[in-house]
């Protein structure tokens, strides 16, 4: 029918809710995309969480997912479901930009980050153990070739996106070996791209910096270890009004899972409160990556301007009173 198939995990919580709000949209924008939706609830196969064989085939047929807010289960020694399906397609960049929402006000204005987060290693490795009782290790691990390769994916980004900066975040003034390898990998990977500055800064310096002066950032890709990634992301997210706005890409060699950055909101779950907007984004962000940027920019705009409108059309965690359904009419209005 000449349309693209997507695999969609609908998700957990309040995924179910803000999925149909994008499918939804979708249809009135009449994108040529086909949802394939997948169950990725997981079994333990030898300790360890395996995501369904039809779910994961159908993510490397399709090579683009769209996914929601997952909750790992509980009580059965499960890894992270999130980790899993990560860690699984070899998703080894994090890709979550940032912009200040025009006419959603924040004590910042013109908030314009890319942050690039090495996303299957650092302290995520699951690597962790009792030496004595009341003593533990979890081991933060860095190689050379994921470093290498989610550096190198910044550089790319830097190119195509026209910001003339990679910003090398670290703190291997104390962790010598493990950020020292990674700000020396950035070091030989940056002799490939002359026409690319490349920068280096110390984790707590950025964070303040961040958070007093972000405008220093837009000219710049930040790329570093994993949980600096996952922590600077969420300052990001709160100079521009919270979770409910940013969206990401998970990007890998053969597969692209794109996935709204915040959890599944259990406490709002099912009651038509959730804002789908961090899932629309990550969805413009899949569909630029498609090269479907017409469908994108519209859907984009839309949201936009539906958040621009006023708070009669805003969700509550953006002090707003609109509920899902009505937000996702708005959206469709705007197209
Ligand atoms: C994120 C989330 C995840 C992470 C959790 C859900 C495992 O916080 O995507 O940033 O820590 O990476
Ligand atoms: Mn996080």
């Amino acid at each position: 029918n000449g349309k693209y198939s997507v695999t969609l995990v609908p998700g957990d919580g309040i995924g179910p809710e803000i999925s149909k709000a994008v499918e939804e949209i979708y249809g009135a924008a009449d994108v040529p995309v086909d949802f394939e939706s997948v169950d990725v609830t997981p079994s333990l196969i030898n300790g360890i969480t395996t995501i369904p064989k039809p779910a994961v085939d159908s993510i490397y047929k399709n090579t683009v997912a769209l996914k929601g807010p997952l909750a790992t289960p509980i009580g059965k020694g499960h890894q992270s479901l999130n980790l899993t399906l990560r860690r699984t397609f070899g998703l080894f960049a994090n890709v979550r930009p940032c912009r200040s929402v025009e006419g959603y006000e924040t004590p910042y204005k013109d908030v314009d980050t890319v942050l690039i987060r090495e996303n299957t290693e650092g302290e995520y490795s699951g690597i962790e153990h009792i030496i004595v009782p009341g003593v533990v290790q979890s081991i933060k691990l860095i190689t050379k070739k994921a470093s290498t390769r989610v550096i190198q994916y910044a550089f790319e980004f830097a190119k195509t996106s026209g910001r003339p900066k990679v910003l090398v975040v670290h703190k291997a003034s104390i962790m010598k070996m493990s950020d020292g390898l990674f700000v020396q990998t950035a070091k030989e990977v940056g002799q490939q791209y002359p026409e690319i500055e490349l920068g280096f800064e110390l984790l707590d310096n950025t964070s303040l910096k961040l958070a007093s002066n972000p405008g220093l950032f837009k000219d710049v890709v930040m790329v570093m270890p994993n949980l600096y990634g996952d922590i600077l992301s969420d300052l990001s997210s709160g100079l521009i009004g919270g979770l409910g706005l940013t969206p990401s890409g998970n990007m890998g060699e053969k597969v692209a899972i794109f996935e709204a950055v915040h959890g599944s909101a259990p406490d709002i779950a099912g009651k038509g409160l959730a804002n789908p907007t961090a899932l629309l984004l990550s969805s413009c962000m899949m569909l630029q990556h498609m090269k479907l940027n017409k469908y994108g920019d519209k859907i984009q705009n839309a949201v936009l301007k539906t958040i621009a409108s006023g708070p009669e059309n805003r969700t509550r965690d953006l002090k707003g009173t609109a509920s899902t359904e009505h937000f996702t009419r708005a959206v469709i209005d705007n197209l």
